[in-house]
């Protein structure tokens, strides 16, 4: 019998749905996706990056979903109760730490995005601008970021704070679906822009000597970024989760939307950047900051005024589904604290907000004023997204992959992938083997190929 606690809910399937989708869709697909495709050579890339999605990070999806509705915790919560006194109560931790870097570096994008929203709207991305130089003056100015990144974090807090079903759940309903409307549009804009097809053959025509073991570890490392997986994230918004919702099915619609609009991202921006003129695809960080504006440009540039709505609206839905990422970034310690510590989630939520913008300001100064403090050849910024992407989220889903493929008692496993037996069992023991031998395997693989190869 389950029992019934105080704890929030969601109320609708589809709204587990597009809560958990709008986790998983966020700047990890706009913004990191063609970063990193970018940097890592396109086609071939992308085509790794897939199979990683559907043997690594969907497997680990579903095992993070049974974990947080069977354990009705947070992150070290279901640890905890799932496997009371063993070491592996600190990959709980490690996602909580996790979930707070991320957050950190991920609000200095998303306030970079807030502060195109207010130039596109105040008409001052116009065409006769170099945009390269547009944004690095101002990734380099000295508070600009700083008031956006604060302003960023203050409205995911303030959304977190109104809790489960009445922040999350209603407002990741409301922007998701207008997301995907606006994503649609942009695809068609950019592939009717003069020199377009060089950019679709990035996107579409592999070249294998491209996939070298970096990238390998690069695919990797953004599938379970893009997909939130292996910090407790999703173990955190299954504990909301109903008896009645379909863990497989509802984590197949989340790998599908955050898969499409990935690669749909890729086909916005790519064709883009090869019509462009001075923009190279490995520009990193800024592509999508450089390249958009003269999409918007060219596409409107009989009606200049339209071209500033549509940007406006469109980095305006770019801060939605970072907010709605980073609202489940922030739920993970916020649900620590508040279920750890009894503490009222208002003031759980105001620690972990004041952690990360702390950090979140030393993520932001490395683009300007502390450009120059690096180790390794890496600035702040790049270490956090290191961190956590490429050895937190590997980590963390290699252990939660065993726990559920070898650990957990296999009759839990299986009432919580059945409902209580209320669905069929026909893809359990191919859940199995990827959750036992598949998942486990091709993390650790890539890992040692990745430090002693
Ligand atoms: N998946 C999010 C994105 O693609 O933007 C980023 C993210 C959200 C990572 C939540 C980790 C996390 F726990």
């Amino acid at each position: 019998m389950e029992k019934v606690t105080g704890r929030g809910r969601f109320a609708t399937h589809l709204g587990v749905v597009l809560a958990s989708a709008g986790s998983a869709v966020g700047l990890g697909n706009i913004w990191r996706f063609p970063t990193v495709v970018g940097d890592n050579g396109g086609a071939a890339f992308i085509l790794v990056y897939l199979g990683f999605v559907l043997f690594l990070a969907l497997p680990v999806m579903v095992c993070e979903f049974l974990m947080g509705r069977s354990s009705r915790s947070n992150t070290v919560g279901a640890w905890k109760k799932l496997a009371p006194g063993s070491p592996l109560v600190a990959v709980g931790y490690l996602g909580v730490l996790a979930g707070v870097l991320i957050l950190s570096f991920y609000s200095v994008i998303a306030g970079w995005t807030l502060d195109y929203t207010y130039l596109s709207l105040t008409c001052r991305l116009s065409g006769e601008q170099n945009f390269s130089e547009v944004f690095s003056s101002f990734v380099s100015n000295p508070w600009k970021p700083l008031v956006f990144l604060s302003l960023f974090l203050l409205l995911t807090h303030w959304i977190v704070v109104r809790g489960v079903e009445r922040g999350i759940e209603k407002y990741s309903k409301l922007m998701m679906p207008l997301l995907l409307l606006i994503i649609v549009v942009l695809v068609v804009c950019s592939a009717n822009m003069p020199g377009a097809e060089e950019g679709l053959t990035f996107l579409l025509r592999p070249d294998f000597s491209k996939v070298t073991r970096s990238v390998v570890l690069n695919a990797m490392g953004q599938a379970f970024f893009s997909l939130s997986v292996g910090i407790g994230c999703l173990t955190t918004y299954s504990s909301y989760f109903n008896r009645s919702t379909r863990l497989v099915s509802s984590a197949l619609s989340v790998c599908m939307i955050d898969t499409v609009v990935a690669v749909m991202s890729g086909f916005i921006i790519f064709p883009a950047v090869f019509s462009v003129q001075g923009v190279s695809v490995d520009a990193g960080p800024g592509l999508v900051f450089i390249t958009l504006p003269y999409v918007f440009n060219m596409t409107f540039s009989a009606v200049p005024v339209l071209g500033y709505i549509f940007s406006g609206l469109f980095y305006l839905l770019l801060v939605l589904a970072a907010l709605t990422s980073s609202i489940s970034m922030h739920e993970i310690s916020t649900a620590f604290l508040a279920d750890t510590y009894h503490m009222k989630r208002r003031h759980a939520a105001c620690i972990v907000t004041a952690v990360c913008l702390v950090l979140g300001i030393a993520c932001s100064l490395s683009f300007g004023p502390w450009k120059a403090y690096t180790l390794c050849g890496m600035g702040v910024f790049d270490w956090f997204d290191y961190l956590s992407a490429k050895l937190c989220m590997p980590i963390g889903a290699l252990f939660i992959s065993i726990f559920v493929g070898w650990i957990m008692p296999q009759q839990e496993v299986r009432d919580q992938l059945t409902n209580w037996g209320a669905l069929p069992v026909r893809l359990y023991s191919l859940f199995r083997f990827l959750a036992r031998w598949v998942a486990p395997l091709g993390v650790a693989i890539v890992f040692i190929n990745e430090l002693f190869g």
